[in-house]
């Protein structure tokens, strides 16, 4: 599924013999895997498909910020015309634009993308920092940035932030209006993670008042994101794209050839021992620790699935497989061991 689709508890609760969920994405905030870990649904990701595409998109967006290009390029494109370098129509019209050599960039979530976006970074000349509190020390040695351990000395320090952490239940507006007041004045944002990290009416006050200079959104608080209403919108200063940091036609064929190879794991192999990205394998692994030997917990969808054995009794794949979808056990009288719980017959 698409980050588009939002699937809740009560969502999930519907789906009675479902046993995964792959995301064609890295962010899994739009399906409550809690739930579906209680559910015994796996719920798996593709991460890493995008991350060139996304460190890519966020260097452009920062250089844009920096060096006003879209903004320039737009008034070129209106029929504006500039005489000679140190003519004051050049100066106004690339006011604000900054060396970006001795700049510090602080990036929030150090994960894939936050330091493929470092190392894109330094090249650039920026001293980057970062702030990541679920990382261990060291890993600020390996790509040579500096660590800080608070988001305020991440904000107080930074000239442009940019942010790579994944959403979750902690950092819902990590950027409102009372960090935007401990930002530099005058300083960047750049958001190519997850539109609710940032509070946009806050966002649009610090736009308006030029406590923000310029800022690049590609995630937005609701998508598909529309220019012409919310909170941002007649917000000065600000780049917006749709949610395309990811893109390209590699990434694309990428990402589906990685969604169906999880798929397919799970089909011919075990949930979760076989699958590679499973975000919520704690569930099934405690409960497979303690359902004597069973490998499935008790109540759930019966993720515990051994296509294998339907396989090495003589069935064959495509009778696995039906095995998995078969309508006549039901949740009382389940007699098929690799069947636990199937969805009762309609
Ligand atoms: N715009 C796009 O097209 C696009 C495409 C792919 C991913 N994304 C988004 O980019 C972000 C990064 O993806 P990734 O693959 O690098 O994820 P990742 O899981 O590799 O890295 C995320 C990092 O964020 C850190 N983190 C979590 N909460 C934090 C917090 N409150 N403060 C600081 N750090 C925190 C984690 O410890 C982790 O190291 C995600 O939000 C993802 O949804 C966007």
């Amino acid at each position: 599924m698409w980050h588009t689709i939002t699937l809740t508890k009560e969502d999930l609760e519907k789906f009675k013999a479902l046993r995964i969920i792959v995301r064609i994405g890295s962010g899994v905030d739009n399906i409550d895997v809690k739930a579906a870990g209680e559910l015994g649904i796996a719920v798996c990701n593709v991460p890493g498909y995008g991350v060139e595409e996304v460190a890519d998109t966020t260097l452009c967006l920062i250089l844009n910020l920096y060096r006003r290009t879209y903004w320039l390029a737009n008034m070129v494109r209106d029929g504006k015309k500039f005489t000679g370098p140190e003519q004051i129509q050049v100066r106004e019209a690339a006011q604000g634009c900054a060396r970006i050599r001795g700049d510090t960039l602080g990036i929030v979530g150090l994960g894939r993308i936050g330091s493929a976006v470092a190392l894109r970074a330094k090249a650039f000349g920026f001293n980057v920092i970062f702030y990541d509190p679920y990382l261990p020390d060291g890993i600020e040695k390996s790509l040579g940035v500096t660590r800080v351990y608070t988001l305020q000395d991440l904000l107080f320090q930074s000239d442009c932030v940019s942010l790579h952490c994944t959403l979750n239940e902690h950092n819902h507006h990590l950027i409102n209006e009372y960090t935007l007041k401990q930002m530099r004045p005058g300083a960047f944002l750049v958001n190519t993670a997850r539109g609710g990290l940032v509070d946009e009416a806050a966002l649009a006050s610090a736009l308006r008042e030029g406590r923000i200079r310029s800022a690049a959104l590609d995630v937005h608080e609701n998508e598909p994101f529309n220019v012409f209403q919310g909170p941002l919108k007649e917000a000065p200063n600000l780049i917006c794209t749709p949610h395309a940091a990811f893109y390209s036609d590699a990434s694309c064929t990428e990402l589906r050839e990685m969604a169906a190879s999880e798929i397919r794991r799970a089909i011919v192999g075990r949930i979760p021992d076989s699958l590679r990205n499973c975000v919520n394998k704690e569930y099934f692994m405690g409960a497979s620790a303690g359902s004597g030997g069973a490998g499935f917990p008790e109540g759930l969808n019966g993720s515990y699935y051994s296509a294998a054995a339907a396989i090495a009794s003589g069935a064959g794949p495509g009778a696995a497989l039906q095995a998995a979808h078969s309508t006549t056990a039901n949740e009382s009288g389940n007699q098929n061991p690799t069947l636990p719980h199937s969805r009762p017959a309609v």
